[in-house]
C-alpha cells in the first residue's frame, strides 16, 4: 500500500468547499492507502496565534476531521507538535536549504507582501518544515492543492539533495497528488469564485441550521431569465453546483428546467437548497457536538496517533543522523 501524508492547517472550521474538495477524498483514501493525516500546528505559529486560539483551533479541527469521517482505526491521525522528531528532521534539513531558493518561494513572497511586519524565519523555512513532515514518513504521495505544488517540488529537491550530498538513496521523492476529475470545486454564495473562509460566502459544517438558512437566502442571484433556454449566469450556476452535491438529482433537474422555461423562483430554489444542505451537514454537526463533549476520546485519538507516527518518525531520524555522521559515543 502506498503511503500518503497530508497536513492540514488548524483553521478551526471546515466549510463545504473543504469538505467536498478534500475531506471526501481523504475519507475514501483511508481504505485504499496507508494514510497519515496531521494537524500542522507548528506551521500555524508563523502567524502568531494566541495560546487559546491555537489550542482551540487544533481541537476543533481534530473534531471536525473525525466528524467528517477520518477514522483513527484506518488512518494515523496526529498533531504535528506531538511528534518532536519532525522538528529534529526540520533542523537537519535546514542545513541544506538555501536562503536564496526559500526567498524565491511564491508563498513566501506573497506573505511578505501581505504582512511586511511579520517576515519571520519560520515563514522563510515553512517549506523545509513541510518537507520534514513528508520525508519523515517516506511518503509516496501527498494530496495537495495547486497552491502547495511548489512546496512539494521543494520537498523533492531537498530529498534529492540529501541523497546526493551523502551518496545514499535514502529519501524517496514524493509525488504531488490531486484528485483530478474527482475534485469538486464548491463555489461561494457571493456570486463568483470559490467558497472560502470569508464571512458570507461560506457555509461551515459547524453552522447552526438557522445560520445556514440565513446565508443561503442571502446568496447572490441575478434578475432572472427572460428568454427560454438562456445561458445560466454565474451566481445561479454556483447554486446549481452546490445543489449537485447535496440535493437529489430530481431536485436539480426541476430547477434547471424551471430556469430554462423562465418559471424559476429563486426564493424557492434557495429554500430547497438550504434544507438540502442542512440535511447533509446535520449528521456531521451532531457528531461534532458528541465529540466536543468527549474529551477522553479526543485525547486518546491524539495520543494513539502520536504514538504510531512517532514509531515511524524516530526510526527515520535515527537513520538520518547515522547517515549524517551524528553517532552515539
Ligand atoms: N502547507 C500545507 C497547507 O497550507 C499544510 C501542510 C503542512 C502540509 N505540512 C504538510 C500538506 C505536509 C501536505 C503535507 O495546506
Amino acid at each position: 500500500m502506498e503511503r500518503v501524508v497530508s497536513g492540514i492547517r488548524p483553521t478551526g472550521r471546515l466549510h463545504l468547499g473543504n469538505y467536498f474538495g478534500a475531506m471526501v477524498n481523504f475519507v475514501k483514501m483511508q481504505n485504499t492507502n496507508e494514510c497519515l493525516f496531521f494537524i500542522a500546528d507548528i506551521h500555524s505559529l508563523t502567524t502568531h496565534p494566541t495560546p487559546e486560539d491555537l489550542h482551540g483551533n487544533v481541537r476543533q479541527t481534530l473534531i471536525e476531521y473525525l466528524a467528517s469521517g477520518l477514522d483513527p482505526e484506518k488512518a494515523v491521525i496526529y498533531i504535528q507538535s506531538d511528534v518532536p522528531e519532525i522538528l529534529e528532521l526540520y533542523t537537519l534539513l535546514n542545513m541544506n536549504a538555501y536562503v536564496g531558493e526559500l526567498n524565491r518561494t511564491t508563498s513566501f513572497k506573497d506573505k511578505v507582501r501581505q504582512n511586511p511586519n511579520n517576515v519571520n524565519a519560520g515563514l522563510l523555512t515553512y517549506p523545509v518544515l513541510m518537507a520534514a513532515d513528508i520525508l519523515i514518513h517516506h511518503a509516496a504521495k501527498v494530496p495537495v492543492g495547486k497552491d502547495q505544488e511548489q512546496h512539494l517540488e521543494m520537498t523533492r529537491t531537498f530529498a534529492r539533495r540529501f541523497n546526493n550530498m551523502y551518496r545514499v538513496e535514502y529519501f524517496k521523492e514524493p509525488e504531488a497528488f490531486n484528485f483530478g476529475r474527482q475534485l469538486i470545486k464548491i463555489p461561494g454564495l457571493d456570486g463568483s469564485g470559490k467558497m472560502g473562509k470569508s464571512e458570507g460566502n461560506g457555509i461551515f459544517l459547524a453552522d447552526e441550521p438557522e445560520v445556514i438558512r440565513k446565508k443561503v437566502m442571502r446568496a447572490v442571484t441575478d434578475s432572472g431569465p427572460v428568454t427560454p433556454n438562456s445561458p445560466v449566469s454565474e451566481p445561479i450556476q454556483n447554486l446549481f453546483t452546490i445543489m449537485e452535491v447535496v440535493s437529489e438529482p430530481s431536485t436539480l433537474e426541476y430547477f434547471r428546467e424551471s430556469y430554462a422555461n423562465c418559471t424559476i423562483r429563486y426564493g424557492e430554489l434557495k429554500k430547497q437548497l438550504a434544507e438540502d444542505i442542512i440535511k447533509f451537514t446535520q449528521p456531521i454537526y451532531e457528531r461534532m457536538k458528541e465529540l466536543s463533549s468527549n474529551d477522553s476520546y479526543i485525547r486518546n485519538v491524539a495520543r494513539q496517533g502520536a504514538e504510531k507516527a512517532r514509531a515511524i518518525a524516530s526510526q527515520t531520524v535515527s537513520e538520518v543522523k547515522e547517515i549524517i555522521g551524528i553517532k552515539k559515543f
